[in-house]
């Protein structure tokens, strides 16, 4: 995992009026609601003697440990220990490890890192979706590194051969460029041109258009936001959950505004999911088999010209794991 990001890790309807325990970057995490609705997330480990936070319930907005009922502020600090009394005192070290928030777009941002800035800077999403949108989301599991099924949703090369039933019928084998724009430090786009084999060598990425006139791009926001546009009314985005070092959750968001009644659009989702998870199920049972499963500059593959998005992917990646290796440092 890359330090001090700010991770999308569960969406806002996973958390209603009982505390959620979940595995999320391979630590054992509580996420919960305040009495002002606000989303807390703790480690879920009672500092008092260890149990799972989360086996707990809410009183009065605050967290209830299950085991000996101490009881747990938003900030993570606890307010009273019914074994001292009402009045009587709350050790200072009963705090348990929290993580920074941010909840918009219905989804639930931490901020995983060491002491985060004193002026934490909001997560970003893309510009382009706004309330004229609906949604619906599926979530799937995989067995790989998260970086992985990141990498995969950059892959321009593999769609004519794993998907080639589905949206890489026709066989367009040749990868022209792809195009890639990079947007700010932690943001970028590809444009593919891939078509049918005639004899002609691919084209470089500086002789295509920016942006291609097609409409269709991919976006990516580090650490793990991923959008296709696959047209003007409807948008698909990939959010990559690390879970563990080998384990990762795919949040799969249909979005679409061609349709207003509640009804429809509900079907319309619907109807689109099945065939978004029969991709994902194509490009999950190949992932799933690589070796390493964790990815890096340095892991022996050969990459070609097409693969440019995940060479660039990651070197950044690296780029960030390194500069917040420093941070730590100095
Ligand atoms: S372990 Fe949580 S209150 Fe004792
Ligand atoms: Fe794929």
């Amino acid at each position: 995992m890359i330090p001090n990001q700010w991770y999308v890790l569960m969406e806002s309807k996973q958390v209603k009026s009982r505390p959620v325990g979940v595995t999320r970057m391979g630590e054992k995490l509580v996420f919960w609601r305040d009495e002002t609705g606000r989303v807390v997330c703790l480690r879920d480990r009672c500092p008092h003697r260890g149990v799972a936070l989360s086996k707990g319930k809410i009183l009065d907005g605050h967290l209830q440990c299950p085991f000996h009922g101490f009881e747990f502020n938003s900030s993570g600090k606890a307010v009273y220990v019914p074994a001292n009394g009402r009045k009587g005192p709350v050790p200072k070290a009963l705090q348990a490890d929290i993580y920074p928030t941010h909840e918009a777009h219905g989804f639930i941002w931490v901020w995983w890192g060491n002491e985060p800035p004193a002026e934490l800077v909001p997560p970003r999403f893309f510009d382009d979706i706004d309330d004229s949108f609906t949604h619906k989301t599926v979530h799937d599991p995989w067995r790989a590194h998260y970086a992985r099924v990141i990498e995969n949703q950059l892959d321009v090369v593999h769609v004519p051969f794993v998907h080639y039933n589905t949206i890489g019928r026709g066989g367009r084998t040749i990868v022209d460029g792809p195009a890639m724009e990079w947007v700010s430090e932690d943001q970028f786009n590809i444009y593919t041109y891939n078509r049918l084999d005639d004899g002609t060598p691919p084209r470089k990425a500086q002789d295509l258009a920016i942006p291609n006139p097609s409409g269709f791009k991919l976006e990516f926001i580090f650490p793990n936001l991923w959008e296709n546009h696959i047209g003007t009314d409807v948008r698909l985005v990939g959010v990559f959950v690390p879970v563990d070092n080998e384990h990762t959750l795919l949040y799969l968001r249909f979005y679409q505004r061609f349709l207003k009644l509640p009804l429809l659009r509900d079907l319309v989702a619907w109807a689109a999911m099945p065939f978004n998870l029969i991709v994902a199920h194509q490009d999950r049972v190949i992932v799933q088999t690589h070796q390493p499963q964790r990815p890096g500059l340095q892991i022996g593959e050969k990459p070609i010209p097409g693969d440019r998005p995940i060479v660039e992917y990651r070197r950044r990646r690296e780029a960030l794991i390194e500069a917040a290796r420093r941070t730590e440092a100095s």
